[in-house]
């Protein structure tokens, strides 16, 4: 397996006091203890990642590009990395209701806005606000009515790397306006590292008693089922290919799995979901404050684009597991609201920890 060397990059940069890579000059990097990461200002991105596997060798485990172009010229850009806004996933037709006026939204997948619509926060470049060694600052402000969404938001994103191996992102913003907002981290992980193939062997737990079946728009269609007895339950290590490929109406709609589970606990304390990868023994632990979990298996990579280290991004080569409110709450009364209101701050946090390879 090909693998960019982010420390051995830096410390020969710093050694040699040499120039970076043609194309890599945009990138923020940071490193503690044992992890290593980079950062794009397109998108507020995370690029690379880096934790040791099994060999004790660092292993980067994120699908990323080495330079914001490369993003902007990317095929039907998946979202690699990026910070996902206004509202991370989808609402349906486009449009919602907020204290009694009618907001009509971008309608880029089928009659629904996913992702904030066609020029989501993955588009903007994001100001960088602070930095150390170990911590960036990104923060970009949302124009009122931009995408159609009430407001103006200002935004922050601080992404931290631990001595404990951990990620930490911290999502911060206020409105003007009475709005609603679902920001999240679109990371592809592969735990074996990009170009090591398929991510079906790798070993999920999602700690989820059930999980929002949705319709052919992958519209969640209003009620949480169980997953007991289902292809849908993680809640024991199972491989992610085990089941994905079984007739299954759900399994179909979202050509694999794409679905949001509702997270037993999401209290930071205990892992919301946990993955090893087969090859490397890397393990990821995921913690949050949020009440979604959208376990997205790749589906919809194609090959389109050749990335970092020189690898295409092949059908299911990464997975995402990404934090949020659960799609299409602002039309769903029954869910935990996403409704920000002036005066109220929007604070989250997640934590993605590493253990090394084994
Ligand atoms: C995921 C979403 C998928 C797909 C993907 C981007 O978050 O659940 O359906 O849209 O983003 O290709």
């Amino acid at each position: 397996m090909k693998k960019f060397n982010l420390f051995l990059l830096m410390t020969l940069t710093a050694l040699a006091g040499c120039q970076p890579k043609p194309g890599t000059e945009d990138l923020i990097r940071l490193h503690n203890s044992g992890i290593a990461a980079a950062f794009s200002s397109y998108g507020a991105r995370l690029v690379q990642l880096e934790v040791a596997g099994k060999d004790r060798q660092p292993v980067n485990i994120v699908w990323g590009f080495d330079s914001a172009d490369s993003y902007k010229r990317a095929a039907k850009d998946p979202y690699y990395g990026a910070i996902i806004g206004r509202y991370g996933n989808r609402i349906a037709k486009a449009q919602f209701t907020l204290d009694g006026n009618i907001y009509h939204l971008n309608a880029n997948d089928h009659r629904n806005s996913l992702h904030g619509g066609k020029d989501g926060f993955n588009s903007k470049t994001w100001d960088i606000v602070a930095k150390s060694d170990s911590s960036v600052t990104f923060s970009y402000t949302s124009p009122d009515g931009e995408g159609g969404y009430p407001g103006k938001l200002a935004v922050k994103v601080t992404y931290t790397l631990s001595s404990d191996r951990s990620l930490h992102i911290v999502y911060e913003a206020k409105t003007d306006k009475p709005t609603v907002i679902n920001l999240t981290n679109h990371a592809y992980w592969n735990l074996n590292g990009p170009g090591s193939g398929d991510i079906l062997k790798h070993k999920l737990t999602i700690y989820a008693a059930r999980y929002l079946p949705v319709d052919s728009t992958l519209i969640p269609l209003g009620k949480a089922a169980p997953v007991m007895g289902t292809p849908f339950d993680f809640n024991r290590p199972t491989a992610i290919g085990a089941r994905i490929n079984i007739a299954n109406e759900q399994l179909k709609s979202g050509k694999g799995y794409d679905h949001n589970y509702v997270l037993d606990a999401h209290d930071k304390q205990m892992p919301v979901a946990e993955v090893t990868g087969d090859r490397s023994g890397i393990s990821m632990q995921v913690y949050t404050d949020q009440p979604g979990l959208q376990f997205y298996s790749g589906n919809f990579m194609a090959g389109n684009n050749v990335m970092n280290g020189g690898h295409g991004d092949n059908f299911r080569n990464g997975f995402c597991l990404e934090t949020q409110h659960f799609p299409d709450s602002p039309n769903e009364p029954a869910f935990p609201s996403p409704v920000l209101r002036p005066g109220e701050t929007y604070r989250t946090t997640t934590v993605y920890r590493f253990t090394a390879g084994r």
